[in-house]
């Protein structure tokens, strides 16, 4: 059901932790499972130095968000920005159908620890951004997937 990738991703997650000092810190959660994950980014000039997570929630979650936290780090503010849950879910050669919802939840903690750096350094995140669906119900309306 699973493949290596997610399994591997979720038995060895890359990038565990929190960053002291974070330049941008983000929290979504998932109000139908109530699986929670947080981001922590290290920002210098237009590159992300480092990432770390937490994840309190599902196997998908812990995978997706770590893979993300591979897929953004050394990478700039832009490409960041840029990620999807579908670049997720393609670099972890796939999620059961089910599953993609998770994968909604790593974008999106992506996009609000970007908001918070933003916001810190006193700039309206939501042009750059986009709006944050924070408590994101896309899962169901199919928005991100
Ligand atoms: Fe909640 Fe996967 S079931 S994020």
């Amino acid at each position: 059901m699973y493949s290596a990738k997610v399994l591997d991703h979720f038995a060895n997650p890359r990038n565990v932790g929190e960053i002291e000092n974070a330049d941008g810190i983000g929290e979504v959660g998932n109000p139908q499972c109530g699986d929670i994950m947080k981001m922590y980014l290290k920002i210098d000039g237009d590159v992300i130095t480092d990432v770390k997570f937490k994840t309190f929630g599902c196997g998908a979650a812990i995978a997706t968000s770590s893979i993300a936290t591979e897929m953004i780090k050394g990478k700039t503010i832009t490409d960041a920005l840029g990620l999807t849950n579908r670049a997720v879910v393609e670099a972890l050669d796939g999620l059961p159908p089910v599953k993609v919802h998770c994968s909604v939840l790593a974008e999106q903690a992506v996009k609000s620890a970007l908001a918070d750096y933003y916001r810190r350094q006193g700039v309206d995140p939501e042009p750059i951004v986009g709006k944050l669906e924070e408590d994101c119900h896309a899962c169901e309306c199919g928005a991100h997937s």
